[in-house]
């Protein structure tokens, strides 16, 4: 990204969340399905650091937090409005010490953008690749800032294949509206060639995915490799 149109996409950002914000955690509980099963899966042991891209209200890092005492947490954001949210939520839930936020763009991601020179455990992406203008730069980021073991999450929309002609493209309009663009892409990569635990939600709305990067990322760049069958569950 240059830096105008790094700056473009910070102010549009702002832009959209500066009022949605107030009403984001109430709101978004009824069509960002699948956020507290990634947090389930997570099983985080105490002293894991663990980075939100695109971490938004903290939502999820508050959630995190309680689950997983002892955990070191990170979050990142574009959006300063949003993050004003998340700090202020966080301070409200006790957690301000515990979670460090930082205003950047996750295709710059890095654990020294937090002071830090020791790479994450885990890196979770929930519902902010679809908004991510280069989502492969923040992965290939990612991955370059997690130990060698390190594990990837993400949850998102799906190809919405699954929901007939109609709904789906009413669904893509209106996401549309949010610049949210389902990445129908790492999708089919990930069901061809990922090694990680994949779930589809129902009418393939959405996806849920854990692995390590290595499971994960693999062949995000290259062609997909043939006759390798992901384990992959379907839930209604
Ligand atoms: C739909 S919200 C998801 C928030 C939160 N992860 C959740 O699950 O509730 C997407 C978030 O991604 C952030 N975002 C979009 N593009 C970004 C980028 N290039 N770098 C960092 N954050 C970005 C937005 O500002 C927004 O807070």
């Amino acid at each position: 990204m240059t830096a105008a149109a790094a700056g473009n996409h910070a102010a549009l950002m702002d832009r959209i969340y500066r009022r949605q914000r107030y009403i984001y955690d109430f709101t978004r509980k009824y069509y960002l399905f699948g956020r507290d099963r990634l947090i389930r899966q997570l099983a985080l042991k105490p002293g894991a650091r663990v980075i939100e891209v695109g971490c938004g209200t903290a939502r999820n890092l508050v959630k995190i937090a309680r689950r997983y005492p002892g955990v070191k947490l990170y979050g990142l954001d574009a959006s300063s409005e949003m993050l004003s949210t998340a700090a202020r939520s966080l301070a409200q839930a006790g957690l301000s010490g515990q979670v460090k936020l930082i205003q950047a763009y996750a295709e710059a991601l890095s654990p020294a953008l937090f002071g830090e020179t020791a790479p994450f455990d885990a890196v979770i992406f929930s519902y902010s690749l679809s908004m991510i203008p280069d989502w492969k730069q923040a992965l290939r980021l990612a991955s370059a800032s997690l130990v060698p073991e390190g594990t990837v999450h993400i949850v998102d929309f799906g190809d919405l294949k699954g929901l007939g002609r109609p709904v789906e493209w009413a669904l893509r309009i209106w996401l549309g509206l949010f610049h949210v663009a389902p990445r129908e892409e790492l999708l089919t990569t990930l069901e061809v060639a990922s090694k990680g635990e994949l779930v589809l939600l129902s009418g393939r709305y959405a996806f849920v995915l854990s692995g390590t990067a290595e499971q994960v990322l693999k062949n995000l760049e290259g062609p997909v490799a043939e006759g390798s069958q992901p384990p992959r569950k379907s839930e209604s």
